[in-house]
């Protein structure tokens, strides 16, 4: 044969981040190197990663949120070798392929109520930019709203959406015409959709960065119900994205559905693809779909070549049934409830903990300043260069010392998000409260480890700062 991947990957094994700093981005090379996450991953398979020595690492990152199913799932595998098998025709275009009508008719089944219109795309920002345009057609208004703290993606659209300095500096002009209201504050919000001007409101029913919602951190239970309302009494689209939050991640199907919301549109991306083949996914109500796809010269006014191809919608297909026969959703909930008990006992023997919170398997960890002198002290050096730089010490600790990937869940915030696969099980719950546990015990010394590596991203995030690195 001409081409053996198999060999090649054999060859060239190790080679990852020399190439990557040769060729893609050498500026996340230096990042990974720094926190002790450049790992070569040679194989995966559920909730571990492993590398060539066979050591294992506990995936509680799942590349984002995506590996809700677990990794290299034999469902998956085999669908799509099956797919394959079938030398189905491919994107087509100019017909209606079997397989992006079935996922669907599978996506309308499980969003339920009337919504029952589905148009698919390759990633989560992409959706979102559909849903943008679906708001503007269908109800002929400009203006968008989205929420302080949100994550919508990074193309134009969706990072006009997404309220965060941090993503958007430097990119030049965004969509004209988005505002943004603060999580909880329902005031706020009436105001801007009084105006009768606002196409959509889109809210993460569980926010990604930070793991934010209603119910917690003093933002009502009912703002979601009230806030969907005034958008129906002002005639503004009510948008949940679902990218993150969706397909059992919150521990339902969809997280809207913790407060019983009815949303007009609907996107969803990551834990659909069953981490193979990019998928996303925008569901809605006939007359809002129809607003975009008006008559017959506008058939194709929104489309993405790769969008519906067979072995994406076999993959969405293979993940629904998986998530179904598996109980998987159920899981999540059940798994991410257990987990978050056993942190919050853990909050009472570390005072550095302030708050477990989450839904599902998407669950924050929250820290505060120790009582300590010494150690307030450090924490404030930290927090003066730059404030995610204590989690960053735990994210470090876990994975230096115990081999388990977490993130830091947002910019300016002392909080980790764990993001497990919902197919975690006791085992897997007991190595990360452990290791939890023994990071926190050494953080309790200034002179450990734990600290001197702190003290270390510290100096590199003031040069980092001060324009010397
Ligand atoms: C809530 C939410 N929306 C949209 C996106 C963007 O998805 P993608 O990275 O597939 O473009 C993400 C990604 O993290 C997300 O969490």
């Amino acid at each position: 044969m001409s081409f053996d991947i198999k060999s090649l990957v054999a060859e060239r094994f190790g080679e990852n981040y020399e190439l990557h700093t040769q060729y893609l981005n050498r500026t996340l090379v230096s990042v990974l190197r720094t926190i002790g996450f450049d790992k070569c991953y040679a194989r995966a398979e559920g909730c571990y990663l492993y590398d060539k020595a066979g050591n294992d690492y506990l995936d509680f990152l799942s590349g984002y949120g995506v590996y809700g199913i677990g990794r290299n799932h034999p469902v998956l595998k085999q669908t799509i070798k099956d797919t394959l098998d079938l030398d189905l025709s491919n994107m087509v275009q100019m017909d209606c392929a079997l397989l992006s009508g079935l996922l669907g008719e599978g996506i309308a089944k499980i969003t339920g109520a009337d919504r029952d219109s589905c148009f698919f795309g390759n990633s989560g920002t992409e959706v979102n930019e559909a849903a943008i345009k679906f708001a503007r057609a269908s109800t002929g208004r400009n203006k968008m709203l989205s929420l302080k703290g949100s994550y919508h993606g990074l193309s134009y659209g969706s990072l006009s959406l997404t309220q965060n300095t941090n993503f958007q500096d430097g990119f030049g002009e965004l969509l004209p015409g988005v505002d943004y209201v603060a999580l909880g504050d329902i005031a706020a919000l009436e105001t801007a959709l009084a105006k009768k001007d606002v196409a959509g409101f889109i809210v993460e029913p569980v926010q990604g960065k930070g793991v934010h919602f209603p119910g917690v951190g003093g933002i009502a239970p009912n703002y979601y119900q009230q806030a969907q309302a005034l958008c129906r009494k002002y005639g503004t689209l009510f948008i949940c994205d679902e990218v993150q939050c969706g397909l059992g991640r919150a521990g339902k199907m969809f997280a809207y559905e913790h407060w019983d919301l009815d949303p007009d549109i609907v996107t969803m991306a990551k834990t659909l693809s069953g981490g193979f083949v990019p998928v996303g996914a925008i569901v809605t109500r006939r007359p809002v779909y129809q607003g975009v796809f008006s008559n017959m010269k506008r058939c194709v006014v929104h489309s993405s070549t790769f969008g519906r191809n067979n072995l994406a919608m076999a993959c969405g297909l293979a993940t629904l049934r998986v998530l179904e026969e598996e109980k998987l959703v159920e899981r999540s909930a059940q798994r991410g409830e257990q987990l978050m008990a056993r942190l919050r006992e853990l909050a009472k023997k570390h005072e550095m903990i302030k708050e477990v919170r989450g839904k599902g398997c998407m669950i924050a960890i929250e820290f505060q300043k120790p009582s300590s002198l010494l150690l307030r002290m450090a924490w404030k050096i930290f927090d003066n260069v730059d404030k995610g730089l204590f989690p960053e010490m735990i994210v470090h600790g876990l994975m230096a010392e115990h081999r388990i990937l977490t993130q830091v869940a947002g910019h300016n915030m002392d909080v980790i998000k764990i993001l497990p696969p919902y197919t975690i099980g006791d085992r897997e719950i007991d190595r990360f409260v452990d290791a939890l546990d023994k990071v926190l015990d050494e953080c309790g010394s200034p002179v450990g480890p734990m600290w001197t590596f702190g003290a270390n991203l510290a100096r590199h995030a003031f040069a980092v700062k001060n324009g010397k690195k």
